[in-house]
Parts: C-alpha cells; structure tokens; sequence
C-alpha cells in the first residue's frame, strides 16, 4: 500500500514501494515535467527516489467521527485558553502604563502594582504551557502517526520540488483546512500568542531617560527629613560631631535608591574651617549640611563617619569624601563631591529640603553634564 493514497490527516506521505535506484532524479524529470504534475503525484515521486521506506501506520480519527470531534474540541480548548491568557498578559502589561496606572510598578505602589510582576509572569507561562499542551494533544490524537525510514543524501532542483510536495501534503493531511474551528482559534492564537510575544520589545524603544530619571530624586522644595522610621528630625536631635541616615517624608523614600542622605551635624572646630563650594554657601542649616550617600565612584553607600577628621568613609573601594570641603574626594578612586541637598526648617521647626539635588547622585556616568 501506498501511504499517500490515504488521506489521513498529518501524514506526510511517502510510499512503502522501492523506488528506482537514487541519482539523477532532475536529469529524469525536467522542471516542466514536475511542473505539470499535481502535489499528490510529486510527493510519491519524491517518496519513491528518497527511498522513504513506512514500517507502520497508525491512522488517525476518521473525519466526522465523534473521537475526532472530541480531539477537536479539545485542542480548540488549549488553544482558546492560550490566546485568553496572552490577551490577560497583555492587558495587565500595557494597561499598567496606560488605562490601569494603578498597576503600573512602582515601590510601595498598591496591592496591584505588587501584583503587576507576579501577574505577567503568570499569564505568560501559564499561555506557554497550554500552547505546548494544545500541540502535543493535537499531535496526539488528531493527526495520524508514521514510522518511515530514509536514506540521507544531498539536496537537488527534484529534492526541493518534491519535499515542497511533501510539506504542502503535511498540511493537506493535517485536516486544518477542514477543521475550521480549530484553524481560527489557531489563528486568533497565533495572534494574541505573538503580540503577548512581541509587547515587552516595546520597552526596549522607550526613552529610558523620559523624566529624567537620572537627574532627579524624590526630594523637592519642603520635603521633610525623616529617619527610616518616618519619624521627622528637628536641629538639636543629634549631636555635633554625629551623622544620620535620612529619607525623603514620600511614599517610598525610604526605599528610593537615589534618595538616602546624610545629615551630619558639625563640630564647633569644624564649622569654622568649613569651605563651602561657590553657589552652596547656604545649602547647610546651623551647623547641619546633608549630602547624598551613595558613593560617586560606584554607587555604594558611604556610612562610616570619621568625625575627627570629618571625613566619610566609602566601604567599598575606600574612597574618602572631606565633609568640611564640601565632600569633595580625598582618597581613592571616587572623583566627584558627593551632591550636597540644601535644607532647612520648616514652620513647625523640622528639617526639610530647599529642592531636589541640584546635579544627579550616584556614580558619574558619560553623559552627566547633559541632563
Ligand atoms: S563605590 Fe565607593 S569607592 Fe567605589
């Protein structure tokens, strides 16, 4: 028996004859002849000269037959649930930064916005899965199962024309022509499945300096100082010679990278040899000056305070800032002052910020000066 004379969805045809001895198939057959011939005859033409040899055949569902209705619905279901999880997945990613900005991600965000991460990995391996579920069920039960034998050999003008035969038999024999149901849930599949593929390249062509991200930080004009447990700080909490680690009184300050900040309170000696950089005479309060505490050579944060020699200490590569210089670098690699936040009192006699930093924090970058 010929394999190609079934028509058995998902066969690839073949034939189970010996063909005629391999070599010279284009020399056999000119263009015009594999031309003239319809897909059925090349693909057992092709069979017979590649020496496709079947060892066994396992039909699929007969068409129409209520097995095959089931396997039908049953793929049409892993197919439907995938393209509905890629549309959940798509929603929840492009409606976070558009029409759902309460899911958007953000520290310290809402309940939502903690579920934003959780929730697109979900949708997305959860549409992963039953695709590969909606195959592999499909390749099972409703396409027909072949064990062929062939010899390997290389390619020609005839190899192309009749594996092309071969392919197009494939999809012939995989019933998707027939099966309409199955091949439109394949279809809006295929769509929402690509577009749930496709939408995270979205952010690969966002300005990723939009806001200027880099140069600002949650501080502004009246933004308290508070410590880590929100508690706000007035001029005489600390003594002189002390440092405190404070946040911006924001939701979320506490966690901000670019945020934390040191107030130090000077000692007598120190605040009468203090030099200030030009344009930061007033950006201290009392004998308090505040200055970032990530490191400008690395981002590290630097919190070891000598106040002997008022220098501050960086952990990591040993960088050291002079506080009454107006942390300017002493030692190591660092080669920034750390930025200076102006502060003062407000009505109620706590510290807040005159404004933001007024040059970006953190490590020097390549195009500093421009933002
Ligand atoms: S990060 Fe501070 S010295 Fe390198």
């Amino acid at each position: 028996m010929s394999t190609t004379d079934h028509q058995r969805p998902g066969s690839a045809g073949g034939s189970d004859e010996a063909g005629p001895a391999h070599g010279g198939p284009d020399e056999d057959h000119t263009p015009e002849q594999l031309a003239a011939m319809d897909r059925v005859e090349r693909d057992r033409l092709g069979a017979r000269y590649d020496g496709v040899e079947v060892l066994h055949v396992e039909p699929g569902p007969t068409p129409g037959s209520k097995l095959e209705k089931q396997a039908t619905r049953l793929v049409t279901f892993w197919f439907l649930l995938a393209a509905l999880l890629s549309l959940a997945f798509l929603v929840v990613y492009v409606g976070s930064g558009w029409f759902l900005p309460d899911w958007q991600w953000t520290v310290g965000g809402s309940a939502w916005s903690a579920a934003f991460t959780p929730l697109t990995g979900l949708f997305m391996g959860l549409a992963l899965t039953s695709v590969g579920i909606g195959l592999v069920v499909f390749v099972k039960k409703l396409m027909p199962h072949e064990t062929a034998v062939q010899d390997k050999h290389d390619g020609s003008h005839f190899d192309r024309v009749t594996t092309s035969a071969t392919l197009l038999g494939g999809l012939d024999n995989s019933g998707l022509r027939r099966r309409k149901l199955l091949t439109g849930t394949l279809g809006f599949m295929a769509l929402a499945f690509g577009a749930m593929l496709i939408a995270p390249l979205g952010g690969l062509i966002k300005n990723p300096n939009k806001g200027n991200p880099l140069g600002t930080t949650p501080w502004a004009e009246g933004i308290r100082l508070v410590r880590n447990d929100g508690t706000p700080i007035r001029p005489g909490d600390q003594q002189p010679g002390s440092l405190e680690t404070v946040f911006p009184a924001v939701t979320g300050g506490n966690r901000a990278a670019d945020a934390a900040t040191m107030l130090i309170r000077l000692r007598p000696a120190q605040l009468q040899n203090l030099q200030t950089p030009t344009g930061q005479e007033d950006f201290g309060y009392g004998d308090y000056v505040a200055y970032s505490k990530i490191c400008t050579h690395a981002g590290c944060p630097v919190s070891l305070y000598e106040q002997e020699t008022g220098r501050i200490l960086c952990p990591c590569h040993q960088s050291q800032f002079q506080v009454t210089e107006g942390a300017k670098p002493v030692f190591g690699p660092a080669t920034r002052p750390l930025p200076q936040l102006p502060i003062t009192v407000d009505d109620e006699g706590y510290f807040v910020a005159r404004s933001d930093y007024i040059e970006p924090v953190g490590p020097t970058y390549w195009n500093r000066e421009s933002i």
